[in-house]
């Protein structure tokens, strides 16, 4: 009986699930505000909810993104507005009447009859822009458009909303004005205010995430803007970390298929043009001349190369390596220089790596007999999307039950051997697969393993306990990973 029960009750929650999408009458959004922070090709959107429950015992309130949103959104966070920790989320299947998807966000406290809070959710698009007009020459301004959709969709019931569009430049060039919307607003549907453009505030929309109110209402906004600097997209990042025991090192390389996403050069390329606007310091926003880049501090035997050879234009500042203690606070600040301007539409491929001291960045587990190390995902290129990312630990030679955590899902995760000429047995390598990181998936990958007596260390390993506090709570404190991948 109880098994029947059981089953009942699943199908009834299978049967249920679609519904969520439609009209739910548990919660009321008083008032809902999406601003978007235009970018180049990373787009960061924050959308308030002030939410008041309408039935009691009230413990999960359901998100919703339309389709087009969903599909360019790489990273989703939910918090209590003035809070820090990101509430427990989780993607429920796509609804196939309206394409919406819903996310279950678990409240910190159940909410009561008239019970209210305010949610903040953070988002990344990737690739939500494109160059228009496509091409442009060396001295041309570059502009993007941007495509939204109006209506904030929700399950429930909103009293306002609005949405607000942020370009980066004081120069938009022209924006949708949405038509049909007299049921929402007697006003006009867009007011642009220094460089914000405002969509709304819209009154007293039902239920929208349904196909209903989508075929109906929803409509796609267009924003044009100037962007004044380059859009940079990483195609292909293949990191590959070596650590050393006997060196007490770790190598970090690299190799970078950088492709400037802004538009296409326009004619042949000058370089008098080039360098005289290099010059005058004119130089067209598209072009990438140079890029900064704040390495780990401590690091030693940088090397930048390309398919050419050593790329030496470069400048370097290093600082000092600082322990763990201090991590995140110093860094190593490279100008990197390309060999030539990258223009739009042009691919830059290189290779980057460096040395460093490997105590800054291992711990010691001593419960559990276990170094742990820690390495970063990615040196992130601020604004940039990474679309495809490879990232390979190779850990010293007999490590022996390994155990690995990703800062988020990677799409694929493996453990195998790395063969080098100088090893006997080869060395045991954990490689991770990501895809469109953006600058929120700054995070660690921790990895944990046993080196057997035999293979100990020539030069005794500092581990400092205060780090390894670090480690400890990132392998047994993880919560469920509440940031999600494009599928
Ligand atoms: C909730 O608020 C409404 C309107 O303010 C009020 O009429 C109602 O009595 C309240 N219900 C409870 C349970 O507080
Ligand atoms: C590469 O260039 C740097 C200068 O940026 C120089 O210090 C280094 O010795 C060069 N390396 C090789 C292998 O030529
Ligand atoms: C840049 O690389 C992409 C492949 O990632 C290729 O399709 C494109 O043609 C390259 N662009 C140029 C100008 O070589």
């Amino acid at each position: 009986m109880l098994q029947r029960w059981h089953i009942l009750s699943f199908l009834l929650a299978a049967l249920s699930a679609p519904s969520f999408s439609l009209a739910d009458s548990s919660f009321e959004n008083t008032a809902i505000v999406r601003t978007v922070d235009l970018g180049g090709s990373l787009v960061h959107v924050t959308t308030t909810y002030a939410v008041k429950a309408l039935e009691p015992g009230q413990t999960v309130y359901h998100i919703a993104l339309d389709e087009n949103e969903r599909h360019k959104t790489s990273w989703i966070e939910a918090k209590v507005k003035g809070q820090q920790g990101a509430l427990r989320m989780e993607e429920l299947a796509q609804d196939e009447d309206s394409k919406s998807h819903l996310f279950a966000v678990t409240l910190p406290k159940k909410l009561g009859v008239n019970g209210t809070i305010n949610l903040v959710l953070d988002t990344v698009q990737t690739h939500a822009t494109y160059p228009w007009p496509q091409s442009a020459a060396q001295k041309d301004p570059q502009s993007l458009k941007y495509e939204s959709d109006l209506f904030i969709v929700s399950p429930y019931h909103t009293a306002v909303q609005r949405t607000k569009i942020k370009p980066s430049s004081p120069t938009v060039l022209s924006y949708t004005t949405p038509e049909n919307v007299d049921q929402f607003t007697l006003e006009s549907p867009v007011t642009k205010s220094g460089t914000t453009i405002t969509y709304g505030p819209f009154h007293n929309i039902p239920s929208s995430s349904n196909a209903e109110f989508i075929g109906e209402h929803q409509q796609v906004v267009v924003v044009h803007y100037n962007f004044d600097y380059p859009v940079l997209e990483i195609k292909k990042l293949q990191r590959s970390a070596e650590i050393s025991h006997w060196g007490s090192n770790l190598n970090i390389e690299d190799k970078i298929h950088l492709y400037n996403a802004g538009p296409t050069l326009k004619g042949h390329f000058s370089r008098l043009e080039h360098q005289s606007q290099n010059f005058y310091r004119t130089l067209g926003p598209h072009i990438l001349a140079s890029l900064t880049l704040y390495l780990p501090a401590g690091i030693r035997n940088t090397y930048f190369y390309d398919i050419i050879g050593n790329v030496s234009t470069s400048h370097l500042r290093t600082a000092p390596s600082v322990g763990k203690n201090a991590r995140g606070n110093q860094f190593s600040v490279l100008e990197m220089r390309p060999r030539y301007p990258i223009m739009g539409g042009w691919n830059y491929t290189y290779t980057l790596g460096w040395d460093a001291p490997l105590e800054d960045s291992v711990g010691w587990d001593a419960a559990n007999e276990k170094y742990i190390v820690g390495v970063p995902v990615m040196t992130v290129i601020p604004g940039t999307v990474v679309t495809e990312a490879e990232v390979k630990i190779v850990l010293p030679e007999a490590a022996t039950d390994i155990e690995f955590i990703s800062p988020f899902p990677a799409l694929s995760s493996s453990i195998s051997t790395h063969i080098t000429y100088l090893d006997t047995t080869g060395r045991p390598a954990v490689s991770l697969e990501y895809k469109d990181l953006t600058d929120k998936h700054n995070g660690i990958i921790y990895v944990a393993y046993k080196v057997p007596l035999s293979a100990h260390l020539k030069k005794p390993l500092a581990v400092a306990t205060a780090f390894l506090g670090v480690f400890v709570f990132a392998l047994t404190a993880r919560r469920v990973d509440l940031r999600l991948h494009k599928r």
